[in-house]
């Protein structure tokens, strides 16, 4: 049987396929990019509140009003994103989702896209769905996965329609530096290009601060969802935001002819996540994270496993050597630790694995840190 060629250069997602190899008695699972914290309970009873209401239809495709006028009053008044208009707001079935949009309106075949190496899994598979060229912009673990000149006159050297920014970062845990972030900016207003700037793990930084490129620059598709902030990874909601209303109405087709809409009662129960209960319960879990992030830190370091310090999201990408990082993880796994291994996020992740620390309980990072360490690499 013949299939469309547009999936030759796309594979099964690297962090889903070793996520559930690692779901198994007795292994340190280090490879979940989720928090093991439930969905705040406000939410969950908002959402029950919302389907015994009758909210089961289809909504606008955009989202419901209600909830775009809150993402908009969020985005004013959290990253100084001003003064912008529900209609320019897009919910979705989850970030994955918007950034499949915003590609699908953006790319055409052979288009360049500039992007990070190393960066989440999913943005090279999505762009080679729309046949665009990705142009890798090298991160260096030295410089602490922030960009620096050999990322920058990389990104000076290139064509690109659209440049994928990623902080607080998945794979690296890296937090951009508000300068690093202007440079990119000044780099892309003068070859005009659009950025898409992820912001999905915004709220989850122990050091250092946010900043969206999307308060200076109008050309940003700011992305940013539910899943990760709070714990609604299965819910399926994303949305994004852009000044310039014209590339969300293209997005906004390609979801009317897609998903439609995300799921009714799903938006109408995310109301509740601006509450200042919820909110206050989202920093005592980025409090928590961040006493995971000290004792790994510390103890990885130590062992002379880890070369720079992440400050956000939940993740850390260590390298550990030269060789083959997928038969590292094969073998880490099979000692009873789960980590997802580097060359799938790009490669400048050859040789490392990244290990998240969003799904294990505090009392476990020691073990995990010894574990880690005995290993003969
Ligand atoms: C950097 C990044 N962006 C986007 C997503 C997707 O989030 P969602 O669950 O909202 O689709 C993830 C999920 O792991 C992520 O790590």
């Amino acid at each position: 049987m013949d299939f469309a060629s547009r999936l030759d250069k796309v594979g099964e997602s690297a962090t889903f396929k070793y996520s559930s190899m690692a779901k198994r008695e007795g292994v340190l699972n280090l490879t979940q990019g989720l928090i093991n914290y439930r969905t705040p309970s406000r939410i969950i009873e908002a959402a029950e509140r919302a389907m015994r209401e009758g909210k089961t239809s289809y909504t606008p495709t955009r989202g419901i009003p209600e909830l775009r006028e809150k993402i908009a009053l969020k985005l004013e008044e959290e990253n100084n994103i001003e003064a912008l208009d529900p209609e320019n707001i897009l919910v979705s079935a989850g970030a994955k989702q918007v950034i499949f949009e915003a590609v699908m309106a953006l790319v055409d075949r052979g288009v360049e896209v500039a992007v990070p190496n190393p960066s989440w899994v999913s943005y090279e598979p999505i762009i080679n769905l729309a046949e665009g060229r990705i142009v890798w912009l090298p991160l260096k673990l030295e410089e602490g996965f922030i960009p620096g000149e050999d990322f920058l006159s990389e990104l000076e050297n290139s064509n690109p329609q659209l440049i994928f920014m990623n902080s607080p970062n998945n794979p690296t845990g890296a937090v951009y530096p508000k300068k690093v972030i202007r440079e990119i900016v000044d780099i892309a207003d003068r070859k005009n290009a659009w950025i898409l700037s992820d912001e999905i793990y915004e709220k989850i930084i122990y050091r250092g601060e946010h900043f969206s490129p999307g308060s200076i620059y109008d050309k940003t598709i700011t992305v940013n969802g539910f899943s990760k902030e709070y714990s609604m990874t299965g819910w399926r909601l994303g949305y994004c935001a852009c000044p310039e209303k014209g590339v969300i109405d293209k997005m906004n087709i390609i979801q009317s002819q897609s998903v439609s809409c995300a799921t009714s009662f799903v938006q109408y129960a995310a109301l509740e996540a601006f509450t200042e209960e919820v909110k206050s319960g989202v920093k005592e879990m980025v409090s928590d994270l961040g006493n995971r992030r000290d004792l790994l830190v510390e103890g990885l370091g130590a062992a002379g496993l880890l070369g720079y310090k992440p400050c956000g999201a939940f993740y850390i990408f260590p390298r550990l050597g030269d060789g083959d990082d997928i038969k590292l993880a094969d073998r880490l796994l099979e000692e009873g630790v789960g980590v997802i291994p580097g060359s799938p996020f790009g490669s400048s992740g050859k040789g490392c694995i990244r290990i998240s620390y969003g799904f294990i309980p505090r009392d476990k990072i020691k073990d995990v840190v010894e574990k880690l360490s005995s290993i003969e690499l």
